[in-house]
């Protein structure tokens, strides 16, 4: 996660629409359609690779949120700024591993190229029945990805914000973030994740 200038819209149905079609037209020639079968070297587990359009941009994974969920967050923040998600309030974030990735890190101990991860941020409620104390997320706010690709980026790790109402773009594309920038995605997961750019130590069951 980054600073983040405006919310995010919730899901609806057009869009899932739009993915249906990118889904379908990701054949033939198209490169960099999605291998469903992939097996890491000793066969133990299979990954969902990502898969992109014709344009390089990461399509969104339909089934990000059956992934492995490996950690949560409230209000976790790295930057000096306040945030402006939700108002300011209180935001939740969840992270997510691609299934057959998952498998791999716990077996090997490291990141196979095709592993995806996603962060989801919401913004959080204090209210409903039959609460009397507490936070539960409510809204999805945010939808980042990093994806373990060295074939497609030299710095091994790519990183994409996923449009929404109010920051722009498309939800069904993830937009590349470039790495290059002093404060960008790239620099802070280099730097200061525990585990092969990714942030193990707040993930409990990834060691
Ligand atoms: C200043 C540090 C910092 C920056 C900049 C940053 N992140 Fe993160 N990121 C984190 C931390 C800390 C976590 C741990 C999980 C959380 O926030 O709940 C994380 C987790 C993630 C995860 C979950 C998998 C992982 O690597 O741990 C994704 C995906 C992600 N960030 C994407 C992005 C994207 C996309 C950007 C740029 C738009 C970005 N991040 C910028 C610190 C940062």
């Amino acid at each position: 996660m980054r600073p983040i200038k405006s919310p995010m819209q919730s899901r609806n149905g057009p869009l899932f629409a739009l993915i249906g079609l990118l889904t379908w037209s990701c054949g033939g020639n198209t490169p960099k359609c999605p291998d469903t079968a992939a097996k890491d070297d000793t066969g133990i587990a299979t990954m969902a690779l990502p898969s992109y359009n014709d344009d390089g941009h990461l399509l969104r994974p339909d089934d990000w949120e059956r992934w492995t969920f490996v950690g949560s967050a409230l209000n976790l923040s790295y930057s000096d700024e306040s945030h402006s998600l939700c108002d300011g309030g209180d935001v939740m974030s969840m992270v997510y591993l691609e299934p057959g990735a998952y498998d791999v890190f716990k077996s090997e101990g490291s990141f196979a190229q095709g592993t995806m991860t996603a962060l989801a941020v919401y913004c959080t409620g204090t209210d409903a029945e039959p609460a009397v104390d507490g936070v539960y997320p409510t809204d999805l706010e945010l939808l980042e990805m990093s994806v373990k690709d060295d074939a497609q980026h030299d710095d091994g790790w790519a990183y994409y914000i996923f449009g929404t109402g109010d920051v722009g773009g498309d939800a069904s594309l993830g937009a590349w973030q470039d790495s290059s920038a002093e404060d960008s995605c790239f620099s802070c997961h280099a730097t200061e994740a525990e585990t092969d750019f990714v942030f193990t130590q707040f993930y409990p069951s990834l060691p």
